[in-house]
């Protein structure tokens, strides 16, 4: 006599019908950048390929401007890991892409030091001088809207990040400028604002 209930039918076992986002064209590393990931891969002891995942998603996305699932699966293959793994780490993180995002992504801290200095009226001075809402880029393929969790700099609240860079303190008023700043002098407006703080 079993004490176990009797199911009343057979049991099935859940089988994932889970399926990657958007393959994209055809995906390896180029050979500078597999070789730095092959450099990367030597920091760790080689049954523990996963820790990699983020170096590797970083150079994928530098590679081709967002991660597709061809990427993931490449990424997947060389970590020893499943592209179900890879793609988790991507659905985590703001700082992955999984569908084209402009030249320059301007990403709003939205978390409580951000939000109480203004950060929801640099997002609103950035949707309308822009025409877009968060998630989304503009016509001209030149930015990318995005809101964030805190982005470590709370000290210097409201803080965008555009790209791996820092602007701090931004306000409002100074939203135009930044955007005029970033098309006309490209990736040499990434500079923050450390020095504006320093001189308050
Ligand atoms: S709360 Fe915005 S940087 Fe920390």
């Amino acid at each position: 006599m079993s004490f176990h209930p009797k199911m009343a039918y057979d049991a099935t076992f859940h089988k994932s019908s889970r399926t990657l986002a958007d393959p994209g064209p055809p995906f390896t590393f180029t050979p500078e950048r597999r070789a730095r990931l092959d450099e990367v891969l030597t920091r760790y002891p080689p049954d523990r390929k996963r820790s990699a995942v983020l170096p590797a998603l970083y150079l994928a996305q530098q590679q081709h401007g967002y991660i597709t699932g061809n990427a993931m699966r490449h990424i997947a293959e060389i970590l020893e890991i499943t592209p179900a793994d890879v793609e988790d780490v991507v659905s985590y993180y703001t700082m992955f892409y999984t569908k084209p995002v402009g030249r320059f992504v301007l990403n709003v801290c939205r978390t409580l030091s951000c939000a109480l200095n203004g950060a929801e009226r640099v997002t609103e001075e950035l949707c309308a001088k822009l025409h877009i809402k968060p998630g989304e880029t503009d016509t001209s393929g030149t930015f990318t809207l995005v809101e964030v969790e805190c982005l470590g700099a709370c000290d210097r609240a409201p803080v965008v990040m555009v790209n791996d860079a820092w602007h701090e303190c931004v306000s409002p008023e100074s939203v135009g400028h930044m955007l005029d700043s970033l098309r006309t002098r490209g990736e040499s407006a990434l500079t923050g604002c450390h020095l504006a703080v320093e001189k308050r």
